[in-house]
This record gives structure tokens, sequence and C-alpha cells, in this order.
């Protein structure tokens, strides 16, 4: 495992404390409270961590990648229940010799407390369970392209991307709304007039749809859409 330091953020450490509760067989677990309840007084569950100066354990997400990439399973349908397997064992045994971790990590971290008595096996199951969906390399490989292809935008663009503009708007061609090429050939005025208190019917073929008024818009972000929208 990759020793990087990662911070907790203030809802996690809400749940630092946290207490047994009895629970029944017939009760359905909900492996993500119970994931937040039992684990993230040592384990950072955002994804991607943040920064955290002294952190107690490796953040959960390098803990779901590297089990998934280190376990070794005869087919792709034994990954799930060999991972779910694996955590029960390691939660209520962990040993440095069972642990994935790297040496270097596991002198600086100390191997895992044993959670024996503070969380139950089926518990386990269904953290383990939640803990292989939701951190799916895939899924967050997408959310970091998304990511750095919004980071690269000009930042015009990117508070209409947050404001869904595209919706009925794009740069070239007439959709819901005209073209923001067309729009260019307004005043500064109007246009800033326009996203802040709406309009319908002044231009001739977007009769069917309304610009909706944007009065939650600060004073920057519209000098921003404005400059943006004249640059074209
Ligand atoms: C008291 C702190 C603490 C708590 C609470 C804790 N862990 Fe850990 N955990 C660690 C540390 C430290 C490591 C890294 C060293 C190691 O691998 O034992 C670790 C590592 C792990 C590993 C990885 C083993 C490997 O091979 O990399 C798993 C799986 C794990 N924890 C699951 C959990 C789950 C699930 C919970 C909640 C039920 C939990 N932990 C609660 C401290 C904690
Ligand atoms: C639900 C669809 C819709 C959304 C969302 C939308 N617009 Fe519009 N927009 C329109 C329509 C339709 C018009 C034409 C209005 C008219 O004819 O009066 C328009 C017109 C405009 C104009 C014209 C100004 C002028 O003087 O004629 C500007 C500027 C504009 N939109 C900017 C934006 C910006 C910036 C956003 C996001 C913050 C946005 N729009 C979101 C539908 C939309």
């Amino acid at each position: 495992m990759f020793k990087t330091k990662y911070y907790i953020s203030g809802l996690m450490a809400a749940f630092l404390l946290s207490a047994c509760s009895d629970h029944h067989d017939s009760v359905h677990y909900d492996g993500g409270a119970l994931l937040k309840e039992k684990c993230a007084a040592c384990h950072n569950l955002s994804m991607p961590p943040k920064t955290f100066q002294d952190e107690k354990a490796p953040p959960m997400m390098a803990v779901a990648f590297h089990v998934k990439d280190f376990m070794k399973v005869a087919t792709a349908s034994d990954k799930k229940p060999k991972f779910i397997e694996f955590f029960q064992e390691y939660v209520l045994h962990p040993s440095a010799e069972k642990s994935f971790c790297d040496k270097e990590s596991l002198a600086s971290y100390g191997v895992m407390p044993s959670q024996e008595g503070k969380v139950s096996k089926e518990e386990v199951g269904a953290i383990a369970e939640y803990v292989y969906t939701y951190y799916d390399e895939e899924k967050f490989l997408a959310q970091m392209q998304a990511k750095a292809k919004f980071d690269v935008l000009p930042l015009g663009e990117q508070i209409m991307t947050k404001n869904g503009c595209k919706n009925c708007h794009s740069i070239d061609k007439p959709k819901a709304g005209p073209s923001f090429r067309m729009i260019a050939k307004r005043s500064d005025t109007e246009i800033k007039q326009v996203i802040l208190h709406g309009s319908k019917g002044k231009w001739k073929g977007f009769e069917k749809a309304m610009m909706p008024p944007f009065k939650q818009l600060n004073d920057q972000d519209i000098d921003v859409l404005v400059k943006w929208i004249k640059s074209l």
C-alpha cells in the first residue's frame, strides 16, 4: 500500500464515537452507514480522500483498490465473495502476515487492532459488500477524467456547465435557445439583464422555450459569463 497523508472531514468526525448496538438476525444491514459508524474513526472514507497529516490508517479507497488488485482469484466471479471473505477475516483477526500492506506502511500505521466485539461478522460482510461496489476503480477514473476535463474549461464555461445553461444553449448551433454566437451580438447590459431576469418571446424561432431567471448568480459570475459570451 502507498502511504499517503489524508484528512478526515468533519462529517466523518461525527461518527468517531460510535457505540455497539444490539442487532437481530432479521435486520437488514446498511453497509454504508455501518462503514461510517465502525470504520471512519481510522479510515478516511472520501473518494478521492483528502490530504491529512496524522492519519491512523490508509484511506478506504486505497484499501479497496489494493485488496482488489492483490487478491488472488481463479475467476472474475470469485472476486466479490473473496473480497468480502477477506474483510470479514481481516477485520476480526488482523495480522502483519495477512495484510496486503507493504512493510513500510505497516511499520508506520501499525497493524490494525482487531475489531472483534465492536463489529459482527455479518456487519463486516455488509460493509465489505458496500465498499466493493462504492470504491470502483472505473467509476473513480471516469470521475477524475470528467473533473480534469471540467477544470481546463474557461471559467465562463464552468459556470454555464454548473448552471445547466448548456441544456438550452450551445456555442454554435441553436437549441431551445439561440446559440451563444448569436447572443454575442447583444450588448453587455442586455445579456446581463436577461441572465438575471429571464426572457421570453424576444427571439424569433425560440418562442416555445423561455429563458429562466438566474437570480442566484452573483455579479462576479455574471460578469465572467458576459465576457465569455462576448468573446465568441
Ligand atoms: C483503530 C483504527 C482502525 C479501525 C477502527 C479500523 N481500521 Fe482497518 N486498518 C487500520 C490500520 C492501521 C490499517 C493498516 C495496517 C494493516 O493493514 O493492518 C488497516 C487496514 C485495514 C484493511 C486492509 C488490510 C490490507 O491488507 O491492506 C482492511 C480491509 C480494513 N482495515 C478494514 C476495516 C474495516 C472494514 C473497518 C471497520 C469495521 C476498519 N478497518 C476499522 C486501522 C483501523
Ligand atoms: C430552459 C432553457 C434555457 C436555459 C436553462 C438557459 N437559457 Fe438562455 N435562453 C433561452 C431562451 C429560450 C432564450 C430566448 C429568450 C427570448 O426569446 O426572449 C434565451 C436567451 C438567452 C440570452 C439572450 C440575451 C438577449 O439579449 O437576447 C442569454 C444571454 C442567455 N439566454 C444566457 C443564458 C445563460 C448564461 C444561461 C445559464 C446561466 C441560460 N441562458 C440558460 C433558454 C434557456
